[in-house]
């Protein structure tokens, strides 16, 4: 850690980042090695923030917990100059970019931009007339997502489709994901700022613009996301205080009480009691639910969906499966 002296300064001056897999993958680690061809490990990747604003690999945990027959295994790796030492670091960032790839396309794809938000196209029909106004704002940003993901449960996501035969989790991908939704999903953190919030990428700050000062300036999801997000929500909020004038206008509208009641406690049921989920009280409330719903079916489905094939293309970027554990040796010096 260049010109850091221990690693409590690191942290103090924002210079570390987790990427961690450990606790959502470990339950699937002795399950998904009973599966043929494929392999697992709960796994925490350490970055440094270069004093060029790069994020570097510095360490990779990998572990699997103990089974019936053998003790736990877990082992720190990280960059070395010797030729066994530096294979290992190379083969554990393999692993790492799997688990990423898998949680990128389980999670942050279809999870988060796919299938939280059927109930939100769901409800917009099923509540809402065509003729009112929040359905025509809506309408646009609904487009052609029932349709895929119609396609996705035949063809994708499906038991023994593309997903489960190339991906790590193997059968366990949908179930993975389900335990994703259950243990990170939240409402109130699909809206950006409070995303970048949440996972440490940003503070708020009242002196800069959109209100958040980025740990990470050079990290377009954030910085061009707050653009997109800054634009959306001024024309949400044009559209409806033009719609709304005040409080009693949201509270009386007998449709859109209903449409928000449908989406908290019958799409997202399982979650119907959680405290996260916003009032829907005053223009400003239904400016703020309807600016996260629009931002997660464009921006963040763009940011996560359109650049995958430049990427991911290229296999080694975004390997889905890794076969083969880690050779149980240690670098030579
Ligand atoms: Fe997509």
């Amino acid at each position: 850690m260049k010109g850091m002296a221990t690693v409590e300064q690191a942290i103090e001056e924002k210079r570390l980042f987790m990427i961690d897999y450990h606790d959502l993958l470990l339950p699937y680690v002795n399950k998904v090695r009973e599966l043929p061809g494929t392999t697992l490990y709960g796994s925490r990747t350490v970055f440094f923030l270069t004093d060029e604003g790069a994020l570097m690999p510095i360490a990779i945990e990998l572990t699997r917990p103990k089974s019936p027959t053998k003790p736990q295994w877990k082992r720190v790796f990280t960059h070395t100059y010797d030729a066994t030492g530096s294979w290992l670091w190379r083969l554990a960032k393999i692993h790492v970019a799997a688990h990423d790839a898998g949680y990128h396309q389980l999670v942050v794809h279809w999870l988060r931009t796919h299938c939280c938000t059927e109930p939100y196209i769901i409800a917009t029909n099923r509540r809402l007339s065509v003729m009112h106004p929040i359905y025509r704002l809506l309408r646009p940003h609904f487009r052609y997502t029932m349709e895929i993901n119609a396609l996705a449960r035949e063809a994708l996501i499906n038991a023994g489709g593309i997903i489960e035969t190339s991906f790590s989790p193997g059968k366990y991908s949908m179930e993975l994901s389900s335990v994703a939704y259950d243990k990170l999903w939240r409402f109130d953190q699909q809206a950006l700022p409070a995303d970048l919030i949440s996972r440490g990428m940003a503070v708020e700050d009242p002196t800069v613009d959109h209100g958040l000062r980025l740990t990470i300036e050079d990290y377009p999801f954030a910085a061009d996301g707050l653009l997109v997000w800054s634009a959306l929500k001024q024309w949400v909020e044009d559209y409806v205080t033009h719609c709304y004038t005040d409080a009693d206008a949201i509270k009386s509208d007998g449709e859109l009480q209903a449409w928000w009641g449908e989406i908290r406690t019958k799409g997202h049921a399982d979650k119907k009691d959680e405290p996260w989920w916003p009032k829907l009280e005053t223009p400003a409330d239904l400016v703020g639910i309807l600016t996260t719903i629009i931002w997660v079916t464009s921006g963040h489905h763009a940011a996560v969906n359109f650049g995958q094939y430049h990427y991911g293309g290229y296999f080694p970027n975004r390997p889905t499966l890794a076969r083969n554990n880690m050779p149980n040796i240690l670098p030579s010096r």
